[in-house]
């Protein structure tokens, strides 16, 4: 299964429906939304009510990516905005096994997130419980910047550890993927892709899509 996921992080918000659905017509596959609260991450982006107009705006999987501290405090605010997929970072959230089955028993899909320098092999004793690993191929907080080049290694080391524990998780990587960079993380075994800039600020945001989504497939 390869998913393209078009991150509205960069998309112009003033035309939140237009933007979704030129995403939607041209083979999205989930709809990403990029939480940030100026806390975990030097930025602050939008919260649930955001989420809840994009749901409005699409039968698309909602994949919610929490950048915020003290993420439990929200999981049912997000849920009820329609968010289908829930990821909080490992690096923010002590209880995480408590939090993953929260998610879980909410009816949602949960996901972990790990920065650049957080080591995969952190997952070890959580990787059985998780639906989705999200790898950060940028530093969090900002749509826009350049792809950290050890990523492939790391989504590898991903796919390993997922063989080895027998378990069933996607893998999605977030941050610079492009029409450049995308064929070496499917090649590593990505499954998700997140893409925000080459998508909303290129000129012509159906074709990026299309392209993309072609390169996932082929
Ligand atoms: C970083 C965000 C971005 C966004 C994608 O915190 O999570 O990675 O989704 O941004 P681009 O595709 O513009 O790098
Ligand atoms: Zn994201």
């Amino acid at each position: 299964m390869k998913l393209l996921a078009p991150s509205i992080l960069s998309a112009d918000l003033s035309n939140l429906a237009q933007q979704i659905r030129l995403v939607e017509m041209s083979g999205a596959d989930w709809i990403h939304c990029d939480i940030m609260d100026g806390h975990f991450v030097p930025n602050i982006t939008f919260g649930p009510v955001i989420v809840k107009a994009a749901r409005k705006c699409t039968k698309l999987p909602i994949d919610v990516h929490l950048m915020i501290e003290n993420p439990d405090n929200y999981l049912d605010d997000f849920r009820n905005a329609g968010a289908d997929i829930i990821s909080v970072h490992l690096e923010e959230v002590v209880h995480l096994n408590r939090t993953l089955n929260k998610i879980k028993e909410i009816g949602a899909k949960a996901g972990v997130v790990i920065n650049p320098s957080t080591s995969v092999s952190a997952l070890k004793d959580i990787a059985e419980y998780i639906d989705l690993l999200l790898i950060m191929t940028v530093n969090p907080g900002f749509g826009g910047q350049s792809f950290i080049s050890n990523s492939e290694r790391r989504i590898v080391e991903a796919v390993e550890l997922r063989k080895s524990l027998n378990a069933n998780f996607l893998i999605e990587v977030d941050g610079g993927i492009n029409k450049d960079t995308i064929k070496s993380v499917l090649k590593a075994g990505c499954d998700v892709f997140v893409a925000g800039s080459s998508i909303f600020h290129s000129d012509n945001i159906s074709a990026a899509t299309a392209e993309l989504k072609n390169l996932i497939l082929t």
